[in-house]
């Protein structure tokens, strides 16, 4: 077998036989995904992507800097910044490819930041409530019925309340945004949640809570979890079913949660080996 459709080849990455099977796989998922390509400003950053994430299962992805993991998480949304210009998002069932990033959030997908936005002027609750109020599948609560669920979810979160009247991430230090992320979440519920290095920077006790939220979510609405991280003490709690890695904008590996440790020891050299190895045979065989 050539080099590079033994680590590149997506059918054989996610352990089918057939393109048939591999599109028979495309219904039975929540998320799948499908030859995606993307770019930015005509910068062709991910390659022919696939990636199914079931119902009910905890995903980790991981991949050195750079390797295209938060432009993955993105694109997956539909941030206009980036541009699709191949391949298929389906999820719960419904196609995606098209849909604006709000129409994507109503239909149950969620993406943490890796760096949450600042947006001055507008306070934190007026934040929580307006799109709390936009999602068609959350009964509508009434002011007083708002406050109380924000603050329960605040205090479970080890986040004073006093915060929730500052303005959206203004000042808040690097461990409160991750935690304001982690509020959002578990007030949302979404059906998949992309988790963007949500576990970066944090101290012992801030981990611990995000680590919390994290099941919490998993417990309340049998949530979903696509985990984005290069520490895996995030993982320590959670049962893992798959993890994916990517290097320089393709996935090039995929296995179960025996892969963390390997990585953990050995880093991705071996990946990044394979991958230069097979794209120089590639160039070869083109010559
Ligand atoms: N908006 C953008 N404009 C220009 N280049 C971009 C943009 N977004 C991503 N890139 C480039 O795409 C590549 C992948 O970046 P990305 O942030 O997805 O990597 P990552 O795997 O999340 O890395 P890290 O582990 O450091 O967070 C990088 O070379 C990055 O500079
Ligand atoms: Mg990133």
């Amino acid at each position: 077998m050539h080099a590079l459709s033994t680590i590149l080849n997506p059918s054989e990455l996610q352990g089918f036989k057939t393109t048939d099977e591999r599109e028979k796989t495309m219904t039975s998922n929540l998320l799948s995904i499908r030859g995606l390509n993307a770019s930015v400003d005509e910068k062709s950053i991910l390659h022919n992507i696939d990636l199914d994430v079931p119902q009910g299962e905890v995903h980790v992805l991981m991949g050195p800097n750079g390797a295209g993991k938060s432009t993955l998480g993105h694109v997956i949304m539909g941030d206009p910044v980036y541009t699709m210009t191949d391949g298929t998002i389906t999820f719960n069932g419904e196609d995606m490819t098209d849909l604006p990033a709000d129409k994507r959030s109503h239909a149950g997908l969620f993406l943490s930041f890796q760096a949450p936005v600042e947006i001055p002027g507008v306070p934190l609750s007026s934040f929580l409530r307006a799109i709390l109020d936009g999602r068609p599948d959350q009964p509508k609560l009434k002011n007083k019925e708002f406050r109380k669920r924000v603050k329960e979810l605040a205090a479970e979160l080890d986040f004073p309340t006093k915060n929730l009247n500052r303005e959206l991430g203004v000042g808040f230090s690097g461990g409160e945004k991750k935690k304001i992320e982690m509020l959002q979440l578990l007030l949302l519920e979404p059906k998949l949640a992309i988790l963007d290095e949500t576990d970066s920077g944090l101290d012992v006790d801030a981990l611990s809570v995000v680590s919390k939220g994290m099941e919490m979510y998993r417990e309340r609405c049998n949530g979903t979890l696509l985990i984005i991280t290069h520490n895996t003490r995030i993982l320590e709690h959670l049962d893992v079913d798959r993890v994916h890695v990517m290097v320089k904008g393709n996935m090039v590996a995929q296995g179960d949660a025996d892969l963390i440790p390997q990585i953990d020891a050995n880093g991705f050299e071996r990946y990044e080996a394979q991958l230069a190895e097979a794209q120089d045979a590639a160039q070869a065989e083109a010559e």
